[in-house]
């Protein structure tokens, strides 16, 4: 790859979506697909992951998930591709080839992949017709679209809750929406798949909590960092930080603290495939 450029489509902006700038990121991707990545892995295997090579990884990032992909699929064949050469740049994967390129305007032939993974994208992109429409294009008839979200109102649970980070999550969730993201994206989701063409379209979700994983793991989700690029650009004050913060520090801190997160796990098919190849109980 040349020399890395930053492109942006959306409300992603790797530099500042955390504390500690780019690095910063880099290591919450990683942390966030170490969390969950085993009970994604679980529902696309379920949904045919294995037979959908080769698989476009279609705002791949810094290869988070391609690289766990990769070592838990050896066999299929994946691509990496991300508008952000700066972001792709850091996810140098062997055997991966990578591909800097608009999920929007995709430099691949028509029905030339067996699958698309979508994995935390379509939440920052303005419209995600277009996205759909090139995915369904690229993929053969049958090929496996596969989109992983979260909605910011069935982010999950945790007890003890603190009401008073209400206004903290509703500023996030504002500020998500006035770069032209989507934080609700998980309830639309199926609508979307079906709207864009994807036949057998179903909705799996998965959660995961502090019974599984250190309480500790959940911090990219529940830790202050991702408020304090919020901060810097005036939209939420240092005192709401600071309560973020303390209330952080007691939940994990509290042996008795529990959470859950819940994911959606969304697929659809390209039409025109072999009867009888899907999941859906007809
Ligand atoms: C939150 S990151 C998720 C990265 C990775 N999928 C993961 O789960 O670790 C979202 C990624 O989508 C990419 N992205 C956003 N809009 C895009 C577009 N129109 N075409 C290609 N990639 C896009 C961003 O550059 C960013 O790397």
């Amino acid at each position: 790859m040349s020399a890395p450029t930053v492109h942006r489509a959306g409300s992603y902006d790797a530099a500042n979506t955390t504390s500690g700038g780019l690095r910063g990121e880099l290591a919450r991707l990683e942390a966030q697909a170490e969390l969950s990545f085993d009970e994604e892995l679980r529902i696309m295997r379920e949904l045919g992951l294995r037979g959908a090579g080769p698989l476009l990884e279609l705002g791949a990032g810094s290869g988070a998930v391609t690289r766990r992909l990769r070592a838990a699929e050896p066999d299929l064949p994946i691509v990496a591709a991300d508008i952000d050469e700066t972001v792709l740049a850091h996810a140098a994967c062997p055997g991966v080839p990578r591909l800097a390129a608009d999920g929007r305007g995709l430099p691949l032939r028509t029905g030339s992949v067996g699958g698309v993974l979508l994995r935390y994208v379509l939440q920052h992109v303005a419209d995600p017709a277009p996205v759909l429409a090139e995915a369904l294009r690229v993929l053969r008839p049958g090929g496996l679209l596969i989109v992983v979200e979260v909605d910011s109102m069935l982010w999950g649970l945790a007890d003890p809750m603190y009401p008073e980070l209400a206004s903290v999550h509703a500023t996030m969730a504002g500020a998500q929406r006035g770069a032209g993201g989507d934080r609700q994206i998980g309830r639309k989701l199926t609508r979307l798949l079906r709207g864009a063409g994807f036949a057998d379209v179903a909705l799996r979700p998965f959660a995961t909590t502090n019974d599984d994983h250190p309480t500790e793991a959940f911090a990219p989700h529940m830790g202050p960092e991702r408020l304090v690029p919020l901060v810097a650009s005036g939209a939420l004050s240092m005192a709401q930080l600071a309560l973020a913060a303390d209330r952080w520090k007691r939940f994990r801190s509290d042996p008795d603290a529990w959470v859950m997160l819940l994911g959606f796990v969304v697929a659809g098919t390209a039409p025109g495939g072999p009867a009888g190849t899907t999941w859906r109980k007809r």
